[in-house]
């Protein structure tokens, strides 16, 4: 393989991983960051992020000598065949994205450029937002370079896995010799290339994100219906998921997405709508289900605690989803808040998210060492990540500790004839309600 020196710029979630994963694949990569106190425990082998199976590579790739760390830009650019921008594109207030990170590097780019260099966008931009960055260089500098999109389509805790694996690398190119620039680099990862035009490539990212997300707003209304109609929404989408049209994933109900990416990019796609005159009428309405989704447990327990003045709520799980420390849009956030503003003393437990929740959950939570210890002495439990460690609490578990068996599961992590022969009384989404003392009243 031709080893190409690259650079890439910002070392967040996609920046890292896209670092580490072409120096994996014998690339000389220079990665950049303007915090100089990341960059050197980077430079030790420690990630600033908890990502499986990236420390590892990081170490291993360091110590080959095809990886390196630097806050300074200059050293990284110069002679780079291929400069990435994976920058963040943070939420505005009103919903469009924040361009401020990636012009500043654009301008970089423009002043420290010797010679040809492909540009590549890994970072999530509006349609059209290329275009201009390629105006942007090209305004400073009179050296050739071109201008890719190649959106990344990793998630968090398998980013690794998902970036030595993916279903498809998208290169949108208007230069073919920039094109196979890109796909010369990306060869050995043997993961199929889609070629197509840059705006194309970056609709591909908003427009796959959406759908997700609108696949699972989806699958939480049809949950919500079947609550009503005494349906399981398990058997529901398992049975959908079967037509091959359908497929199966992506259709877990619960309480909704969060994290870094649906979020903002299903409010981002609303604005480049709106932006364009048109009003997209069922994105709205997945971003819409989704926030009432997270709720959810909220109306189920007031329902049957009455009132949460007094009660002590155990909260398993805060990261937006397992095997990530994030806590970015997690359904906890919006719990955690409704919860003590009702007068509830919150305790919460998650196995590594705790240090990033307590500078976002309210002042007044209170965080256990373990699951058991949330659970001792609490009036209900809500499960809110379903991190193998919470999976693995047993139904007498919960009958032992609790005060009484009471149990709000926002991920549908129990069986319900499991939890009905232990007399718990177990309320999960889109699923019959388990309340087995009630029931022989
Ligand atoms: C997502 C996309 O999957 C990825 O391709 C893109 O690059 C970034 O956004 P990520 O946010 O890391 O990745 O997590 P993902 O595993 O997709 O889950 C997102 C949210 O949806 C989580 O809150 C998760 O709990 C929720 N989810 C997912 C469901 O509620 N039901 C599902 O069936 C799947």
């Amino acid at each position: 393989m031709n080893s190409k020196k690259i650079a890439v710029v910002g070392t967040g979630y996609v920046g890292l991983v896209t670092g580490v994963a072409l120096s994996e694949i014998g690339h000389n990569v220079t990665c950049v960051d303007l915090d100089a106190g990341k960059v050197a425990r980077m430079q030790q082998g420690i990630s600033p992020i908890y990502e499986p199976g990236l420390d590892e590579l990081m170490t291993k790739n360091s110590a080959s000598g095809n990886l390196h760390f630097t806050t300074n830009h200059n050293e990284a650019f110069v002679g780079a065949d291929a400069i990435y921008i994976a920058v963040g594109t943070p939420e505005k207030e009103d919903g469009t994205a924040d361009l401020r990170f990636i012009n500043a590097v654009a301008e970089d780019i423009a002043r420290n450029l010797t010679s040809y260099a492909v540009v590549v966008t890994k970072s999530t931009v509006p349609v059209g937002t290329n275009d201009h960055i390629k105006q942007l260089i090209a305004k400073h500098t009179d050296i050739p370079f071109d201008v890719v999109s190649n959106p990344e389509f990793l998630r968090e805790g398998s980013a690794v896995y998902d970036t030595l694996h993916g279903d498809r690398i998208v290169i949108g190119a208007d230069s073919e010799k920039a094109a196979e620039v890109i796909e010369e680099i990306n060869e050995p990862f043997d993961i199929p290339v889609f070629k197509t035009d840059v705006r194309s490539a970056e609709m591909i990212k908003y427009a796959s994100n959406a759908f997700l997300a609108t696949k699972i707003s989806f699958i939480n209304e049809i949950a919500n219906l079947c609550e009503r109609l005494d349906a399981n929404v398990e058997d529901v989408a398992a049975g959908m998921g079967q037509d091959k049209r359908i497929g199966d994933r992506f259709l877990n109900a619960g309480i909704g997405y969060g994290g870094s990416c649906f979020p903002k990019d299903t409010s981002a796609l609303v604005q480049i709508a709106g932006n364009v005159e048109h009003e997209f009428t069922l994105l709205k309405a997945v971003i819409e289900v989704n926030n009432h989704q997270q709720r959810l447990l909220l109306d189920k327990a007031r329902e049957q605690l009455g009132s949460f003045k007094g009660k002590t709520i155990a909260m398993l799980g805060l990261a937006f989803k397992p095997n990530t420390d994030d806590m970015r849009e997690a359904a906890s956030i919006v719990l955690a808040e409704q919860l003590v503003l009702a007068g509830a003393n919150v305790v919460a437990y998650d196995p590594i998210a705790t240090e990033n929740a307590k500078k976002v959950l309210p002042e007044a939570v209170n965080y256990a060492e373990s699951p058991e210890q949330a659970l001792k002495g609490a009036d209900a439990a809500f499960l809110v990540t379903e991190w193998d460690d919470i999976k693995a609490l047993t139904p007498q578990q919960y009958k032992e500790l609790l005060r009484e068996p009471l149990v709000f599961d926002g991920r549908n992590c129990y069986d319900l004839n499991v939890m009905r022969d232990h007399h718990i009384e177990y309320y999960s989404v889109g699923r019959p309600v388990v309340a087995p003392e009630k029931e022989l009243v």
